[in-house]
Parts: C-alpha cells; structure tokens; sequence
C-alpha cells in the first residue's frame, strides 16, 4: 500500500516536507457542510463504478465490492453512525477512505478516471436536480392554496392602488390570481433551470478529461442526466446552474416578499383587511393587545439573505480563470442554504394562505372612500359622446368639490351631478357602484367575477397537468 486516503495527506504526501496546520485544516476543509451530499456522492459513484466494469477497466469482481461497500456506507450514513473526519477534507475523501477501509483495494480503484473536480460537480447537479423538484411540488401546493382562496373571493371587492393610493375597485379573487400568475412562472423558470443543471460532468476528470476508455453517455442514462457536458474544462469549473438557479430563487422570494408586505399591511389595524390564523403570528412580551404577523415579515426579511447568496456566487465565480480552483468550494452554502429558505418559506406559506381571514366588509368600505369609481365616471361620459380628456378633467373636478365636502361621487344627487355635465342621465349611478365598476372589466385579464373564474378555471385546468 503506497497511500492511506485515511490519513490525510498521504494520498499527495510524497509531494510534501510538512503536514497543514490544524486552522489550515480547519479553513480548507467542507466536510461538515458537504456531507449533506452524501447519497449524491454514493449514487454518482456507483454510476461510474458500474461503467468502469462495463468498459472493462475494473472488475466485475471490483464492481461487487464496491456495491457491496456503498451500501453498508448508505446505511451507517442514514442510521446516523458513520464517523466523519475532518481529516478526511470532504465528502468526497470521507466516502472513498471507509469504502477502502471496508473493502480494500477495490475501494481504491473507484477514483480511475475520474476527480474530485468532476465529482464534486456532478454530486451538485444530482443535489440541486431533486430540490428542483421539491421546490416545484412545494410552488404547487402554493399556487393550490392561492387558487383556492380566489375561488372563494372571486366576487369580493377591495380597493386597488397604484402609489398605495385608491385607484379603482378590484376583486379580491383578481388581486390573489396576480401572485399566482408569479408563483407561476417561478415554478415555469425552475423547469428551465433543471434543464441546464440536469447534464453530467463525470468524464471530465481533473480537467482535461481522461485516458481510459470511458462510456459518458452510459453514466448520463444511468443518473438520469438528460445530456453530457461537452467541453471537460468548462464541466469542471462552471457553476452558471447555481448562480441561475439561485436567481430564480431570489424570484421566488421577491415574489413572497411582495405578498408578505402586503399581508403585514393588509392585518395592520388601520387597514384591518385580514387575519391571518394566530399559529403564524406572536404576541408581544410588553404589549398584551399585540398580534404580529411575524411570518410574513420574516419571509420579507429572509429574502434578503438570499439575494445576498445570489450576488456571493456570482461574485464567486467572476473571477475565476480555468479550470476548477477552490473557491468553488465556496459555492455549496449559499445553495443549501438559498434551497432551505426557500423550502421552509413556500411551505409554511402554502399552510398560510388557507387560514388567512378575509374581513369583506372592512374591504368593501374602504373601497367606497378615495373616488375608486372616478374613471368610471369619466368612462361613461365617454361612452354618451364626450371625449376621454374632457370626461376626465369634468370628473377631477366633481372629486375636487366632493373631497372638499367629504363626500362620495355616488352621494351627489342626479341635478348636482348634471351640472357638471347635461350629459349625466339616470343610468349612472350604475356606473357609480363597485359592482358596476368591476363587473365592466370583462376581458381576458379583467378584474370581473367573471373573469376571475375563468382565469381559475383555466389555472386549474393548468395545474392539474
Ligand atoms: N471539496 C471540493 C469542492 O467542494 C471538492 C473538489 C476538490 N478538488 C480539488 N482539486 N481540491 O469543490
């Protein structure tokens, strides 16, 4: 035996006079965040173990061992008893010293053809592929409960803004279908990310790929991987999946930001047009009347953290020439910890968003202060023959006079509203309710209860796919 992988520095060692301090050690090592790679790195390996024998370069014998070793790794891995070393560096090196230590020199003849360099990029790919996949179905259960709430509301009004000032009259069930159509195209963009996460670097060994008669497409069908990378540099050193990935992730938590702001904004007792259900909400230590929204201001605040991963990983890679170099290392916590927000944020929301308390009437009055229906009003003088910028400047001014008596369009009487125009006939105070208002907006992205239902129907129809 010239090399023991199990103590460290062996495997190089011939190379060096002295072994590394313990705080180089420390600082250079990954172990004890990369092992929640583990299953990833067992799979990726018996893949490539399995093609080696296939293409004659190891064993059947060999192949035997090691199938029989990984799987005694699994189980001590998932029964919580393999003893990881810092020693050992990585997950990587931890796996391949104890399949040696279990099974002997078939152990060490798994790293043919292959580096730490391809392996570790693979074992992200097969990581990130299946979160992917969680963080779809959790995106699903969301856009479920989103819907399921509009369907409910698909007739209630509220006020809509634009600069947070009444604007017009929306339907709750329209406001809700709005984050929908975003959770939507979050989870459409996963997709596309999982295309280019979803190809296998294996094969590229350390960079220059290797000299054994290697099958990369046997590996990729065995994994899975719907392609294989091309070029052995760029397989090795890339991690543009990670960065693009956490991007679509920082999407998805504008998008929660976004919903939580308005959430906070919507329970604030000045506003007083929900309730979420007390589990996501605590009390305050001094003040006894206090019920904070605290999950919706948390997940605001949890957007931050990963928006920051986004800008760490990119600026993890810019400077990096080819191939692989260490500071790619760097990449994982960012991911893990981008993939974990995001989990722990969609679920807790897709369990939120059910319970949440519509307070309809509370909505409904402020929807009838702050002129919601003034457009209408200039619509429908359009609509008796006068043009837009006319209506428009006659309406300012009824709101003027109405604002400076602190009443509502619909509360002047048909003769005060004539004198503004003779147009004004008995019809329009129609015009002048809310549920005029919304039920007009009836086309394809409209705010009408009809087209609300539509748009769920449609979603449904979508989802159930
Ligand atoms: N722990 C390393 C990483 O995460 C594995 C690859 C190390 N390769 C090397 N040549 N040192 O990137």
């Amino acid at each position: 035996m010239t090399s023991q992988l199990h103590k460290k520095g062996e495997a190089w060692s011939a190379r060096f006079s002295e072994p590394v301090s313990d705080l180089v050690k420390r600082y250079t090592a990954s172990v004890f965040f990369d092992k929640r790679l583990a299953l990833f790195d067992i799979e990726g390996s018996l893949a490539h173990a399995d093609m080696l024998a296939a293409q004659g370069i190891i064993s059947a014998q060999d192949l035997a061992d090691i199938q029989r070793g990984m799987t005694q790794i699994r189980g001590e891995i998932e029964g919580g008893q393999f003893e990881w070393q810092l020693d050992l560096e990585d997950v990587h090196l931890n796996i391949e010293a104890r399949l040696t230590a279990l099974i002997g020199d078939a152990g060490k003849r798994l790293h043919t053809g292959r580096s730490r360099n391809d392996q570790v990029a693979t074992d992200i790919r097969l990581w990130l592929r299946s979160e992917i996949d969680n963080i779809g179905t959790h995106l699903g259960d969301l856009r479920r409960a989103l819907l399921d709430l509009a369907e409910q509301h698909s007739a209630t009004i509220l006020p809509g803004f634009t600069h947070l000032q009444v604007a017009q009259p929306v339907t709750f069930g329209h406001h809700l279908m709005a984050y929908f159509e975003m959770f939507s195209r979050d989870a459409e963009r996963m997709l596309d990310v999982r295309r280019r996460v979803n190809r296998l670097p294996l094969g590229a060994a350390a960079l220059a790929g290797t000299s054994y008669p290697i099958d990369r497409e046997r590996v990729a069908a065995t994994l899975g991987f719907e392609e294989v990378c091309t070029n052995s540099l760029d397989a090795v050193s890339d991690r543009d999946f990670a960065i693009e990935f956490t991007a679509a992730a920082a999407l998805v938590m504008t998008h929660v930001s976004r919903f939580s702001e308005e959430l906070v904004l919507w329970m604030s007792p000045r506003v007083g047009f929900i309730d979420l259900a007390d589990r996501f909400c605590t009390g305050s230590s001094i003040m006894p009347q206090k019920k904070n929204p605290d999950v919706p201001e948390l997940a605001r605040g949890k957007t931050g953290r990963v928006n920051g991963h986004l800008i760490a990983l990119l600026t993890l890679m810019k400077g990096q020439p080819l191939a692989y170099n260490k500071d790619n290392q760097e990449d994982k916590e960012p991911l893990f910890d981008t993939v974990d927000t995001v989990i722990d944020t969609l679920r807790i929301f897709a369990d939120m968003v059910p319970g949440i308390k519509v307070r309809e009437a509370n909505m409904r009055n402020a929807a009838l202060q702050g002129f919601s229906t003034a457009t209408d009003l200039a619509d429908y003088l359009v609509k008796k023959g006068l043009p837009f910028r006319d209506a428009h400047e006659i309406v300012a001014h009824a709101v003027k006079i109405c604002s400076d008596r602190d009443i509502d369009l619909a509360d002047l009487s048909l003769a005060e509203l004539q004198k503004f125009s003779p147009l004004v006939g008995e019809d329009v105070f129609e015009y002048l309710t809310l549920e005029g208002s919304v039920a007009s907006r009836n086309h394809i992205g409209g705010t009408a209860p009809a087209q609300v239902q539509r748009a769920i129907a449609a979603a449904r129809a979508k989802l159930a796919k």
